[in-house]
């Protein structure tokens, strides 16, 4: 199967077709996803709080994700390859942008990088997005600034939603080649949807988005403990492992593991 570049989503959204992202952290998810059909592979700073055991998003370096990046890059063979931008790596100039975006193609091998923010950041999106390096934006609700937020809420109720069709409409034309939504109501998501000609993203942001993203620990029930009303859980990966790695417990302490069929 071809590869998906940024181009082939634009496309998508054309056709009225629904675009698939999931996070992905190493190599045998990236090659599950991959066979599944996934469209965008996406190594997100939420690896943060996924992978390395951190509380939030907010301390995890570039230097952390790089190697995650490589994994999945080594692996995917169609899906789109996203790497993001870890909080304080691109806020402080365009060049700083650029010189993290460029360590996570040249270093990961990613073919394309994630930031948050809308207007504030265009000089970041425009800086990567004229020098070949696709850019997705986040809207919404923003993990990195959590506490400048005050926390998970939904952002762009009310007067707020002409804020959040600014910051879209500024993302666009800084040259991003789609744009995360999370935590926007419905109605707002779909209407910035319809205006926007580059695709929508959305986590916990409706229907009416281009395509929808969650991360896949939430979705198939590796993370258990309360989850945003915005998670479907598809699978209970928790129970598969935690029955699995009982068992194997258990026969190592009767004998039962291993038989004379795993012996030389
Ligand atoms: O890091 C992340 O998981 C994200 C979400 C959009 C899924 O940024
Ligand atoms: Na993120």
């Amino acid at each position: 199967r071809k590869r998906v570049r940024t181009h082939y989503l634009r496309e998508m959204k054309q056709r009225g077709e629904k675009i698939s992202m999931l996070t992905v952290y190493d190599m045998h998810t990236a090659a599950v996803f991959d066979e599944a059909g996934i469209d965008v592979l996406f190594i997100g700073d939420s690896a943060a709080n996924n992978v390395l055991g951190y509380e939030t998003t907010i301390p995890v370096t570039v230097d952390e994700l790089l190697p995650l990046v490589r994994a999945v890059a080594r692996t995917a063979r169609r899906g789109l390859v996203l790497a993001d931008l870890p909080f304080g790596s691109y806020q402080a100039s365009p060049e700083q942008a650029f010189h993290t975006a460029v360590r996570f193609m040249k270093e990961g091998g990613a073919h394309a990088v994630k930031l948050e923010g809308g207007a504030e950041v265009a000089p970041q999106v425009d800086k990567l997005a004229t020098n070949g390096i696709p850019v997705m934006a986040h809207i919404g609700f923003t993990p990195q600034s959590e506490h400048a937020l005050g926390g998970y809420r939904v952002q762009g109720r009310g007067d707020a939603a002409d804020r959040l069709v600014h910051a879209a409409e500024a993302m666009q034309d800084a040259g991003a080649f789609a744009i995360v939504m999370e935590m926007v109501p419905g109605d707002v998501a779909a209407q910035i949807t319809e205006r926007l000609e580059i695709p929508t993203i959305g986590i916990g942001a409706g229907v009416g988005c281009d395509g929808q993203v969650l991360v896949w620990q939430d979705a198939f029930g590796l993370r258990t403990g309360k989850m945003a009303r915005f998670v479907k859980q598809y699978a209970d990966l928790h129970g598969v492992l935690l029955d699995a790695a009982r068992t194997f417990d258990a026969e190592v302490k009767s004998g039962a593991f291993p038989g004379p069929e795993h012996t030389f």
